[in-house]
Order: C-alpha cells, then structure tokens, then sequence
C-alpha cells in the first residue's frame, strides 16, 4: 500500500496531486489543439443523434451529480441544449417524462453505483439513447450504457472523490465544446480560445496546488468550527456544493453549500463569529455581487475564506484569509476553485484525526440502493 502512494501519506492526497496529469490523460488524443477538433468515438459514432437532441437529462450521484451540475452549465452555455440534472435514486422511483430525442448522460466513477444503474435501466425502456461517463474501464455501467466515455483518471482509492471530478467535467466540456462547433453555437475564434484554455489547466492546476501550505493553516485556524458554509455563483455553485460535500464525509464537519445569492432566503440567519464561510469569489463570473455578499456575511461577523483569481485586492481586504487560483475562463474556473477545498477539506480532517481515505459508514461505490 506505501508504493501505491507513491510517497504521500494518504491516496486522497496522491489523488489531488494526481489532477493535472489525469487531465490531461482524459484529453490526450481526444482535444487536438493545433487542428481545432475534438475527436471523441462515443459522440463521433453518434453525432446525429447528440446534434437532434432536445434535451440532455444527467443521471448521477454525490460527486458525480455535482460534476453534472457543473456541465448544466457547460452545455447550457457552449451548446445551448436545454440541460436537466437528476439525483439517479430520485429520477428511478418518479415517473419521469422522457422522449425518444432525449439523451440520457450517466456519470460514474466506479460504473457501479446502484441507483445510477437503475436510472440507466428505466431510461433505456422508456426508449432513450444513454451515453456513459465512467472511470472504471468495463465497469457495468459502461457496459449497460449505448456509448460512452472514459475519464482515464486513473484508479481512485480515497472514498472522497477528487481526481474523478474534474475529469468528468474535463470530459463533459470535451463533448459540449464539439457539439457547440458543430451546431455552431459557439464562434470558431472562442472554440479555439476554450481549447487552448483547457490545455492550460493542468499546469494552473499546478499552480493552485502551492497553496498547500496556505491551506494548511487556513485548516488549522477553522478546524474545531462546528459548522461550515460554502458558498459559489454560477459555474461555481455546484463547487460550493462538492466543498461542503467533502468536508462532511471525511472530517464529520456539517457543512452546506448555497448558492451565494439565497444566503439572503434564509441560510444568512447561522451567521455569527462562529460560523467560516467559504466563499468562491473568482474575477470571472458575478464578481461584484458575490462580493456584496461577502460584505453581508462581515457585518454578521462571519469568518470569510475567499476563493479567488490570482491578484485579487478587493475580496482581500475582506475576508479572513484568501486562497488564490490563477485566471482562466468562466466556464473552467470549477476545474480550478475545487482544489483548494479539497485541499482544506483534506488537512481539516487530518488535524482532527479522522481517516481520510476511509471516513465511517461509507464505500468507495454503492452497489446497495
Ligand atoms: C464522493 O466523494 C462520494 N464518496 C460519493 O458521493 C460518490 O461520488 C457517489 O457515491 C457516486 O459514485 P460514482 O461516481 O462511483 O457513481
């Protein structure tokens, strides 16, 4: 087990570490930069039918559902095909309305998990085509699905999920950032701006990942918080999300993420000294109101942790602490604002003494529904 971490002392460390190759293993061969093509068989073989579709529907779980909720976005905005994101253990016990036009996309990492089985199941009898996105190569999913395509993250040991993530959104921007050229939804000079764009986010990743000893003391000052708020706009709300995420299942923390503007609707009421609000703040993307929302949480006396882009002034003068990533475009930033929480999710959890790699009452996959 020491080799297989390679030197790290835990497998979610090694995994986050891991990022900026896996992506670019998930884009190599598929994104060719210099040509401006996206070449992926699963979508290749089945053009016509991704290009007629009047709907996209994701089916998926935890982690995985947050990635699909990222690519909401993703194709929403690049591909402009209305985009629906369904817990799969919700979708498979409703009776949910779906047309043959309909594209089903699953996201596993495992290709084992029950609920997103069943959901593929009841797709395909209600006559839908339905598209895998999985890391295990020949898992069941990838074989119950009509077509798909592979992350290639590589194994993934911790049960916190982190090097699957941003494969899988690597992967959906991949197949939104082809359909928008084919449907022509994008212009030809942003398709080549967004490639060169995601062939830069591995070595930003990199970047991001110096922030290690940062992170390190942002966890040691918040670790005995008993609660966390995580909050993000846009792109960056499902990120929210997956940072509450992975600080409950790993260091037992309660933590919620919101999208930033319905803080007002009710969250805003926890707010006291006691309470670290992670707030993903990038220049890109309802900067200004995001940062009245920070305003609202310092008059509440709220702990601020910024999330921001490289250089940021007005959020520093802010917040508590900050934690910088560098500058990409709006729809890439998740690829780039998700490190750091995993990062601080990762050493709030260590300091505390949990076991990171295998926190209480979870599996790797859930193969129970
Ligand atoms: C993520 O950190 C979790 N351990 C969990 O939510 C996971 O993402 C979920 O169970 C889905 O798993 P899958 O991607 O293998 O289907």
């Amino acid at each position: 087990e020491q080799i297989e971490k390679n030197g790290y002392d835990h497998f979610m460390l090694k995994e986050i570490y891991e990022q900026p190759s896996a992506i670019v293993d998930t884009y190599r061969g598929r994104m060719l930069v210099d040509q401006g093509l996206i070449r992926m068989a699963g979508v290749d073989d089945n053009l016509t039918k991704f290009l007629n579709a009047k709907r996209i529907i994701i089916v998926a779980c935890g982690t995985s559902w947050h990635a699909g909720l990222v690519a909401e976005y993703i194709f929403e905005d690049f591909a402009r095909i209305p985009v629906e994101v369904e817990y799969a253990s919700e979708f498979r016990y409703r009776n949910p309305v779906i047309n043959q036009d309909d594209i089903v996309i699953a996201i596993s990492q495992s290709g084992e998990t029950a609920d997103t089985m069943a959901a593929i199941k009841l797709a395909k009898e209600k006559g839908a085509f339905v598209f895998g996105v999985c890391n295990v190569v020949g898992s069941s999913i990838s074989r119950e699905t009509h077509a798909g395509a592979y992350t290639h993250a590589g194994p993934e040991i911790g049960v916190a999920s982190t090097k699957a993530f941003t494969t899988q959104i690597t992967v959906l921007s991949l197949i939104a950032l082809k359909l928008a050229k084919e449907k022509g939804s994008i212009s030809n000079s942003d398709f080549h701006l967004y490639l060169r764009e995601l062939d830069l986010i591995p070595s930003k990743i990199e970047e991001a990942l110096k922030s290690n000893e940062h992170i390190t003391g942002v966890a040691s000052e918040y670790k005995d918080a008993s609660n966390f708020l995580y909050l993000g706009r846009g792109f960056n709300f499902p990120v929210a999300l997956e940072g509450a995420l992975k600080l409950k299942e790993i260091s037992y923390i309660h933590a919620e993420g919101y999208p930033a503007a319905e803080m007002k609707h009710g969250p805003i009421a926890l707010i006291d000294e006691m309470m670290p609000v992670v707030v993903i703040a990038t220049r890109k993307g309802h900067y200004e109101k995001v940062i009245s929302n920070i305003q609202e949480i310092k008059s509440r006396n709220g702990k601020i942790i910024g999330i921001v882009t490289e250089g940021d002034q007005e959020v520093r003068e802010l917040a508590d602490y900050v934690i910088e990533v560098p500058e990409t475009v709006e729809a890439f930033t998740p690829l780039l604002t998700t490190i750091p929480l995993q990062l601080l999710s990762y050493h709030i959890a260590l300091m505390l003494g949990k076991n990171v790699d295998q926190p209480r009452n979870l599996a790797k996959s859930v193969t129970v529904e």
